[in-house]
């Protein structure tokens, strides 16, 4: 009878347990032990004990529940415990209390207000509160953790502060993967002046957005707004930032890392990993003052640090270190400055800064200048056609250009009225002269002015590519005569013939200047008349990258059409990797240094030029080497040439290369930035392994190279890929990085394949925190060999890796 009755108490007692388990609240009766979890009501998150990686000490945390348990927040981070004896619950005081098997208090919520019915309670949004049983809505919450951030700010979570209690709400990173102590990393909103988000390293800063501007913080690129509603309040109670999902209900988060990388991730049930959209910094010029004070830096320069107007490198230009930047020539107050615009900008950092939020932008410029110590000027709020005067009297630190130009703010700065106006305003200045001349009635001069300067301007095309914004109103490609290329190739001979890509034969030709120059002869069927396909150079010549390769001019004439690039000596890439006695040439550094440039320019292509360029047939054989070994992309905006609308998502047409195609555009025609993504992937495995993509096949499995790189990676001896000559030079993580990046770029679906923006960050940051790449398009080389059948063959190649001119598509 005895036993019944203690096994009738046992069940009882598991019972309660299970009851424990479902449910979401702790009273002064009920706690949790460790092992038992609070749920929230609809399962999103759970809260219990944890051991971080391979930690054995046990925290209080909150995860998310359906994503590998990522914690979220963590009670006492500083004060483990080290057995498994802790028991969260709510003390006599009405604290929310955690104890060790001493009954020793570990964490406690610290709360002063004391209540009749304590309960604490995990919500589905992730926040863990204490209230009164029996009051409603957030305002009655006695404590919450959303108060109380640890490295992670959840969708709904403030990051700011309360300004009625001088509370600031802020990140901090865990000091490790095993240890969510706090490290030195915070992510914090900074309320000096005009709000700006900083990452700290310590007391130091690491990073920064622009200032707010009314509308958003400066230069915030490459976020998702279609999943992350961003909000940003500024009142008299309280300045926060907070995010919500747009697209409920997606598993989401933003954190700062134990190494300083702040991170927006959204999770993948597909795949069961998280998909990284976002991080800071994001290249060299997110990282604070990475150019000295009164410089300006941009990434798609090189080097990419310049002084601004006004001001010349203290030092010797290295781009390791920055220069210093002094001012040319003094200031004048007296005998009257004048201000520079530029624009596109991150604005300085708001040190020695003072601002009027009612002033307009001419009272700010006559303030200014009035003050002698004020050294630039600029609205402050960019709402309502901008307005408010922020005035800097220091340094000007920390400014960067950004590519998107829509997403800077333009700065005035101060110059002696003596400074000459340089390159920038050149073109505006010549205007000028140009108009002077022409009212004083000097037309001789005029003319003799204008064949002088068009003269240099050609001479300065020809000799350098820069990538000059404003220069670009005047590029107009130069257009040659058919019979000074016919001269110039050896009337087209076969002997001058260096390639042939997908558009037409290339021809080495010799100016009578005695420049070298390469000659496309484009296959006359882009169906384009004579303005039309002018118009299309035009635009392709506005294109200019260090990793583009330069466009001098074209010819028109008749059925004719050709392009005239400059020359690159050094061959294509294919020359070198896929030749057992070169490959040597080209060690793994070169190698990277390669990878990264043509990341960068396809990046330009794809994003940041003022037109959309998909290129569609990037390969091997279209990067062409300069004579340092730089890379270039060929053969960009061809298929624009050839099409017209890059906009339109399908084509009948394709046009590309087998081996570089992706699934969706070989099979269904379409194509996207994420086609040339895969293009990229395969040249990434092509030049670590030293192998084509196509005609490799393994002799066992017949897997092509791609599915090859796949089998590796999984057996985890992806090193067994590198190309055997590069054993010595290369640098084993810098290769796995390479080969995860790659085997992201060419995933089978579109929608998986990292955008070139990520492409480039993950390459170049060795934090980054890679995706698990799913299964290639294209797997074993039978597909594509079924593919192959329905070529046209082509009349001229140099490989196997023939370029398809005309598919139809099915
Ligand atoms: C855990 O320890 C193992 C072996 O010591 C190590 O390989 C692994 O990287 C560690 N994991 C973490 C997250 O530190
Ligand atoms: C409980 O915590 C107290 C205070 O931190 C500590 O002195 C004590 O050793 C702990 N007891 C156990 C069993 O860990
Ligand atoms: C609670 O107060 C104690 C003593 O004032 C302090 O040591 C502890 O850090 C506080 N805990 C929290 C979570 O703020
Ligand atoms: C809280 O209030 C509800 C009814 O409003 C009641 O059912 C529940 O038992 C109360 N819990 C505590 C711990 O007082
Ligand atoms: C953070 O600062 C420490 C020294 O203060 C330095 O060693 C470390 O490299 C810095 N980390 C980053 C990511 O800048
Ligand atoms: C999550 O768990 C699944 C299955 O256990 C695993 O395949 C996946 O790699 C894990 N993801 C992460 C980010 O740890
Ligand atoms: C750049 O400057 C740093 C420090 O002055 C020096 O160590 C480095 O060698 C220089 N790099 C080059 C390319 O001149
Ligand atoms: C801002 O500028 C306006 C107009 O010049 C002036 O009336 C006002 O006093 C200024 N406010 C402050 C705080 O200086
Ligand atoms: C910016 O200006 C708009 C109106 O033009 C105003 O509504 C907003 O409050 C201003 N923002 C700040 C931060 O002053
Ligand atoms: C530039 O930024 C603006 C506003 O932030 C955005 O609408 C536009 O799409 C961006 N352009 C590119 C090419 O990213």
């Amino acid at each position: 009878m005895g036993s019944i009755y203690f096994f009738f108490l046992f069940f009882l007692f598991f019972l309660r347990i299970e009851l424990i388990l479902a449910a979401d609240t702790i009273t002064p009766t009920r706690f949790i032990r460790d092992g038992e979890t609070l749920v929230s009501s609809r399962e999103s998150f759970e809260l219990g004990f944890f051991s971080p990686g391979n930690s054995t000490k046990r925290y209080l945390g909150i995860w998310y529940k359906k994503s590998n348990k990522t914690v979220v927040w963590v009670a006492n981070r500083n004060n483990p415990i080290i057995d498994r004896q802790g028991v969260l619950t709510i003390s006599n005081y009405g604290n929310l209390v955690l104890l060790n098997t001493t009954n020793s208090i570990i964490w406690s919520s610290n709360t002063s207000r004391k209540v009749e019915n304590p309960v604490a309670q995990l919500l589905d949004s992730g926040n863990l509160v204490l209230k009164d049983n029996f009051s409603e809505g957030s305002e009655s919450y006695l404590w919450q953790s959303f108060d109380y951030p640890s490295d992670t700010l959840l969708p709904g979570m403030k990051l700011g502060w309360d300004l009625k209690t001088g509370v600031e709400r802020y990140l901090t990173s865990w000091k490790s993967s095993d240890d969510p102590s706090y490290g030195d990393f915070t992510y914090r909103l900074d309320i000096h002046v005009l709000p700006q988000i900083f990452i700290y390293n310590g007391s130091t800063k690491l990073a920064r957005t622009g200032p707010w501007n009314g509308v958003f913080f400066g230069g915030v690129h490459g976020s998702l707004n279609f999943v992350f509603e961003k909000t940003f309040v500024h009142n008299e109670n309280e300045i926060y930032y907070r995010y919500e999902s747009l697209n409920n209900p997606v598993i989401m988060l933003t954190k700062i890392t134990h190494s300083g990388s702040f991170q927006r991730l959204i999770w993948k049930d597909r795949g069961s990993i998280w998909d990284f959209v976002f991080s800071a910094p994001h290249d060299l010029c997110d990282y604070y003052g990475k150019c000295s004070a009164n410089g300006v830096c941009s990434i798609d320069k090189a080097p990419i640090c310049e002084c601004l107007q006004g001001f010349i490198p203290g030092s010797q230009q290295n781009q390791t270190s920055p220069t210093t930047c002094v001012r040319s020539s003094p200031l004048d107050c007296r005998s009257g400055d004048r201000f520079i615009k530029l624009t596109g900008l991150r604005l300085p950092d708001l040190v020695e800064t003072s601002l009027n939020d009612t002033m307009s932008l001419q009272e700010c410029e006559s303030k200014c200048l009035k003050d002698c110590s004020c050294k630039a000027y600029a609205n402050s709020n960019s709402s309502g056609g901008g307005r408010g005067c922020l005035m800097w009297s220091g340094d000007l630190i920390d400014i960067r250009k950004h590519v998107n130009e829509s997403s800077g703010q333009d700065l005035y700065i101060r110059v002696p009225a003596s400074e000459q106006v340089s390159d920038l305003n050149e073109n505006r200045r010549r205007k000028i002269i140009v108009a002077v001349s022409v009212i004083s009635g000097i037309l001789i001069f005029f003319s003799l002015l204008f064949c002088i300067w068009k003269k240099i301007t050609k001479k300065a095309r020809l000799t350098t590519v820069q990538d000059n914004k404003e220069e670009e109103e005047d590029v107009n490609v130069h257009l040659f005569d058919l019979s000074t290329i016919a001269t110039a190739t050896n009337n087209f001979s076969r002997e001058n013939l260096i390639g042939a890509g997908g558009f037409g034969p290339v021809y080495k030709g010799t100016l009578s200047t005695g420049e070298e120059v390469a000659v496309k002869r484009l296959s006359n069927n882009s169906g384009q008349g004579a303005e039309e396909f002018r118009n299309e150079v035009n635009l392709i010549a506005k294109l200019q990258h260090r990793n583009l390769v330069g466009l001098f001019g074209s010819c028109i004439q008749g059925e004719e059409r050709l392009l005239i690039y400059e020359y690159m000596p050094n061959k294509s890439l294919d020359y070198f990797i896929f030749d057992q006695k070169k490959a040597g040439l080209l060690t793994w550094r070169r190698r990277f240094d390669i990878v990264m440039g043509i990341a960068r320019g396809l990046l330009y292509l794809h994003q940041d030029s003022k037109l959309q360029i998909i290129h569609r047939d990037l390969k091997a054989s279209n990067i062409l080497l300069d004579n340092d070994l730089n890379p270039k992309i060929s053969d960009f905006g061809l298929a624009r040439i050839f099409r017209g609308d890059d906009k339109e998502a399908t084509t009948k047409r394709v046009v590309g290369t087998y081996g570089y195609m992706s699934p969706e555009y070989t099979i269904d025609g379409t194509f996207s930035v994420k086609s040339d993504v895969f293009s990229f992937g395969v040249f990434l495995l092509e030049i670590i392994s030293g192998k084509k993509n196509r005609g490799f096949s393994h002799p066992a499995h017949h897997h092509n190279l791609l599915g090859h790189a796949w089998l590796l990676w999984n057996e985890t001896r992806a090193l067994e890929l590198i190309d055997s000559c590069l054993a010595d030079s290369c640098v084993q993580s810098q290769v796995l990085r390479c080969v995860q990046v790659g085997l992201l770029c060419v995933q089978k679906f579109p929608d998986d394949r990292p955008a070139m923006s990520t492409v480039v960050f993950m390459l170049a940051n060795k934090e980054a925190i890679l995706a698990q790449p799913r299964q290639p398009g294209f797997f074993t080389e039978r597909s594509s060999v079924e593919m192959h059948s329905t070529s046209r063959k082509a009349e001229l190649h140099t490989d196997n890796s023939v370029t398809i001119s005309t598919l139809e598509g099915r």
